[in-house]
């Protein structure tokens, strides 16, 4: 479990001063796909970057399966645990060819080269990048480059997943197959996802959503709960997912419909 405790953060000092976290309680538990929704500025990757003591609360605290990221000792573990996968692909390319990329990490561990090896195909092929192993990182598309990043974080075997607006530069079937992803490494590897995003069609996909909003969770939910009154989500800087649109408008004009359809498929089945 990654739990914050009463959680606030500052940046900059005194006058300067922007709180960009405040009093932020939340538990992500084991198994999860998460979406953490926001408009710009709402501190979606400062929570992020807390949640493997990339940032160090100002106040409260952040334990991730128990073990604080105040205590210097355990960051180490903490990073090993908790992957990370950011916005731009080509920030987070370090070596000149995929597999080495890729090993950077299992590397840094002190991992005999028959086991690192391993993690490195093994990544590569759940992303499905097997072919591209010995390619050079500049050479590929947006979308291979974030799949390489996934791939990256998991050569460290993390029990936790944190990607913070991944698909964001990606075309949208880029976009789409990079969810698909993330989709199957919750179902398939058990592996707890925490997708953040600004794009509500893509926070609909998780299992459960969270908003954040000028630094505050307001709300907290399976998707056809936190999408159900779409006048209070504008009034938080968040549009409605397509599809729950469309249904709404249907509604207004007369047609019976459920308003828990979130998804282009449900929508169409439920007209038919
Ligand atoms: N390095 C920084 N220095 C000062 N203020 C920052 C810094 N990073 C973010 N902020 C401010 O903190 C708030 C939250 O930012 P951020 O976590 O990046 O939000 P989001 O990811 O939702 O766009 C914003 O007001 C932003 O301007
Ligand atoms: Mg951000």
């Amino acid at each position: 479990m990654i739990e914050f405790k009463n959680v606030s953060y500052h940046y900059g000092k005194e006058k300067e001063k922007t709180t960009a976290l405040k009093n932020i309680g939340l538990a992500v538990n084991e198994g999860e796909f998460v979406a953490i929704l926001g408009p710009n500025g709402s501190g979606k990757s400062t929570l992020a970057r807390h949640m493997n003591g990339l940032l160090i609360p100002s106040q409260g605290e952040v334990l991730v399966d128990g073990l604080s990221t105040r205590e210097s000792g355990v960051l180490w573990h903490i990073h090993q645990q908790v992957g990370m996968v950011f916005q731009n692909p080509d920030n987070q390319i370090i070596a000149t060819s995929v597999e080495d990329d890729i090993a950077f990490g299992p590397e840094n561990l002190g991992l005999d080269p028959k086991e690192i090896r391993e993690r490195v195909d093994e990544a590569l092929e759940i992303v499905g990048m097997q072919s591209y192993a010995r390619h050079e990182p500049h050479m590929l598309s947006g979308g291979q480059k974030q799949r390489v990043a996934v791939a990256g974080a998991l050569a460290m075997r993390p029990k936790y997943l944190v990607v913070d607006e991944a698909t964001s530069m990606l075309d949208p079937r880029a976009s789409s197959s990079m969810l698909e992803s993330l989709k199957r490494l919750n179902k398939d590897y058990g592996i707890t996802v925490v997708n953040i995003t600004h794009i509500p069609d893509e926070a609909v996909l998780a299992d459960r959503v969270l908003i954040l909003f000028e630094g505050r969770i307001v709300k907290d939910g399976p998707p056809q709960e936190v999408f159900l009154d779409l006048n209070e989500l504008r009034e938080v800087g968040v549009g409605a997912p397509k599809a729950r649109q469309i249904a709404e408008e249907l509604i207004a004009s007369g047609i019976n419909l459920p308003r828990s359809i979130l998804t282009i498929d449900e929508l169409v089945s439920d007209l038919c």
